[in-house]
Order: C-alpha cells, then sequence, then structure tokens
C-alpha cells in the first residue's frame, strides 16, 4: 500500500503498525534456507563460508572455508568475495575477488546453490518484497466479519474440504481467532501443537512451520491458541512470516480472521490475495460491513481485493439480497438460511459436501471454491421479488 495523503488512513496505519526500524537482511531463497532471514548489522562483518565460525555457514565442497563477507557501513552493505574457488554471484554475475558490490534492494546473490535476496527496508517492506517471490498461482484468502457467529468457520472448512477433494489443490486453514478460535474443535482434532508452538521458533519457515500443522484430513490447518490470554504473545510479523512460510507449501491459505480490527488482521488483510467480508441479512451486520468497506476504502484496496459474502439469506424477517446490493452499494455473494445442514459442521465436525451433497448450502459454497480457482459460475436468480420484476419488465 503505497503512502498517500490520507489522513485517516495515515493515522489508522499509524497507531496500529510501527514504523519500522530501517534494517537490512540477507533472506534464503533456496532450501536449507528458503524464507530465513539474517539480519546484517554495523560492526563486525557478515562472513560467509564452509568452516565453522562464519555467520552463515554453507555446508558444501562448492563453498570455500572461507567464501564471501558483507560488511554494513554508513547504511550501505558491501559484498566482497573473498577469493572462494567457485565464485560469489550478484544477479547472475560472478564478482571480481576482493572487489566491493555495493547491494541495493532485491539483489539476488548466489554461493554454490544457495541463493539469498538481500532486502534493504529502507526500500520495502520485507514481507511484501517477498511476497512476489512466493510460489506462483498460491493464494492467501481471508474471511473477515465485523461481528461474530455469521458462520465464517463452517463456511471456511467446506471450502477447505472442496477444494481438496474436488480440485485437487493443497489447502490449509490457518485459525487466526486468535482468542475464541474453534477451527480444532470444528474438525474434531486432537488437541496437539497450536500457533503458540510455532511462534517459540526463532525464524519461521516454509520447512519448520510444518511441524505445527495438524494433518490427515483431507486439508490442513494451524490451531489457534488453547487459552485466550495467550493471544497477546503473536504479533504482526509472526503473521507475516507464518502466512509467507504457508504460502511457499500450499495452493491455498485459508485465514480465519477475529471480529476485531487490530494489527493482526490489517497484516493478514495486507498480506491477502482476496479478503471476505462475511455478514448476514439483519440491520445491525449491515452497517457493520459498511463501516468496513468504508475502511478498506480507506486502504485504497481495489474492489477486486474484497468481495462481501452474505450468509443465512432467506432466514424469515431478515433483509432480503437486492436490499443488501442496493444499502452496500456492492455486489454480493449469497448463502441460504440452512441452520439444520450448518449445524453438521459446527457441531459435528462434518464436510457437507460429504453429508448434505445437494443442500442449497453445499451447492453455495461449491460455488464459491469455483470462483475461487477460477471457474466461471453461474448462479441462478433467487426467484425474490426484485428478480420477478426484473423479468417481467425483461431486464
Ligand atoms: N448458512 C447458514 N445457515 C444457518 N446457520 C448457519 C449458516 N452458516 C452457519 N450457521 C450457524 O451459525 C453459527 C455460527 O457459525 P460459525 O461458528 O461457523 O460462525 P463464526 O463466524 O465462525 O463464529 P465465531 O465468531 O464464533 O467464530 C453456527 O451455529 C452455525 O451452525
Ligand atoms: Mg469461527
Amino acid at each position: 500500500m503505497t503512502e498517500e495523503n490520507n489522513s485517516a488512513k495515515t493515522v489508522y496505519r499509524r497507531v496500529v503498525i510501527p514504523e519500522e526500524a530501517k534494517k537490512k537482511f540477507l533472506v534464503g531463497n533456496t532450501p536449507p534456507f528458503l524464507g530465513k532471514t539474517f539480519e546484517l548489522t554495523p560492526g563486525a562483518a557478515f562472513t560467509i563460508g564452509r568452516e565453522e565460525g562464519k555467520s552463515l555457514q554453507l555446508p558444501s565442497s562448492m563453498v570455500s572455508r572461507s567464501h564471501a563477507k558483507v560488511e554494513l557501513q554508513d547504511g550501505r552493505c558491501i559484498l566482497t568475495d573473498t577469493e572462494s574457488s567457485n565464485g560469489t554471484f550478484a544477479n547472475g554475475e560472478r564478482l571480481p575477488p576482493n572487489e566491493p558490490y555495493l547491494l541495493s534492494h532485491k539483489d539476488v546473490i548466489k554461493f554454490d546453490t544457495y541463493e539469498f535476496i538481500f532486502i534493504d527496508t529502507a526500500v520495502g517492506d520485507i514481507w511484501q518484497t517477498l511476497k512476489p517471490l512466493s510460489r506462483e498461482g498460491s493464494q492467501i484468502v481471508s474471511f473477515y466479519s465485523p461481528k461474530g457467529g455469521t458462520g465464517i468457520t463452517t463456511i471456511i472448512v467446506n471450502l477447505a474440504h472442496y477444494l481438496a477433494t474436488k480440485a485437487d489443490k493443497k489447502v490449509v486453514v490457518v485459525d487466526l481467532d486468535l482468542r475464541f478460535g474453534d477451527v480444532l474443535t470444528f474438525l474434531k482434532g486432537k488437541s496437539g501443537q497450536t500457533i503458540i508452538e510455532a511462534i517459540g521458533e526463532s525464524d519461521i519457515t516454509p520447512e519448520n512451520i510444518q511441524k505445527f500443522i495438524h494433518k490427515g484430513g483431507d486439508f490442513d490447518y494451524l490451531a489457534a491458541p488453547k487459552k485466550t490470554e495467550l493471544a497477546e504473545l503473536i504479533n504482526p510479523n509472526h503473521i507475516k512470516s507464518i502466512l509467507w512460510s504457508l504460502e511457499a507449501n500450499y495452493d491455498f491459505v485459508l485465514v480465519d480472521l477475529q471480529a476485531v480490527i487490530d494489527d493482526i488482521t490489517i497484516n493478514t488483510w495486507e498480506l491477502s490475495n482476496m479478503i471476505y467480508l462475511v455478514g448476514q441479512p439483519e440491520i445491525g451486520h449491515l452497517i457493520a460491513a459498511r463501516r468496513v468497506i468504508e475502511i478498506m476504502n480507506q486502504f485504497k484496496y481495489p474492489d477486486s481485493k474484497f468481495k462481501l459474502i452474505m450468509n443465512k439469506v432467506g432466514r424469515t424477517g431478515s433483509i432480503a439480497a437486492e436490499e443488501i446490493k442496493a444499502f452496500l452499494k456492492k455486489e454480493i455473494v449469497t448463502l441460504p438460511y440452512a441452520p439444520d445442514d450448518a449445524i453438521l459442521t459446527s457441531n459435528g465436525g462434518e464436510m457437507l459436501m460429504a453429508e448434505k451433497g445437494s443442500s442449497p448450502l453445499t451447492v453455495g459454497i461449491a460455488n464459491l471454491a469455483r470462483t475461487m480457482i477460477g471457474e466461471e459460475v453461474v448462479v441462478q436468480e433467487d426467484g425474490g421479488i426484485f428478480a420477478k420484476l426484473k423479468s417481467l419488465l425483461g431486464m
């Protein structure tokens, strides 16, 4: 997101995202260092080589015992090949030995097959820079509602199940409903590792994050903390490294967000390819949804970055889909009110595709999944009074 002269947005962002120090990093771009960050600091040089005692020890016979070094002086990082046998490469070019090379943001440097990216946070945010480098086609999709109980977890686990079983996608659900997350209970998961154990790693990488993921079903998930107060231990940088690490391993990272708008939520929005704002057809929910849309507009998110889902549409006494569209001035995806079906998931951990294949709720969620993988979905009009009027008038 660019810094614009938009006071509301600027104030908001200042409050929630403190200015990061302008740090410099080397970030691994190949295993076993994929996603691992090495901060470059003034003072002693950051040394690279095969022998013990190097700042970065590379276990390959193609790497010299003392291979190269990076020095940070006056805010500039200088890479020097220290007469290695097989060379140090910057953006594909071999550096002459002992000649200083001034690193610039996003330079790709290579020792044998080990690749690292130089990140200068004075120029670009580390995670925003790495994101385009992550696996092509993989998507972070987050689900947010300003109010609880709209059906987010029910929708997410059924979407995950559809994407995994019908579309053959690798899917992980991340429970960022950090205070009261219940994906684990929905799925009748055995207690075990949670996000709290994951943030105990000094550096979260695409490799070590796997230790904390629950597997065994059609899709995987990362569980929320088991105690409400533990949510406080998680900060935006954890979220960034967790989501980025998962994106490297999965086709879809589906994020279940809590109802608050805090730095965790906003950082997740920033990293998401798509945000689904979920509501239900009641006045309080619609007013809250409109306020969230205002915030997303202040953030200058393009219209294509966030979509609206109205769940539980058609409940007696609730507001009709056409009126909701008019009120929110945005297209909505509707999912029907089907309490007897939804409860199978929310209270029994059953997947609707398996148990209620032809239920309108199952069909609605399947259609949503199909749009997420780029299939065109023709949704039948719901037959409401507006639809009837339109067809009578030939609109
Ligand atoms: N389409 C639907 N029709 C009827 N009831 C639904 C529908 N979707 C979900 N529900 C019900 O709504 C309730 C809340 O569902 P769920 O826990 O999935 O929502 P949530 O947004 O994740 O809630 P929380 O804020 O507690 O995490 C459950 O009782 C569930 O069965
Ligand atoms: Mg939930």
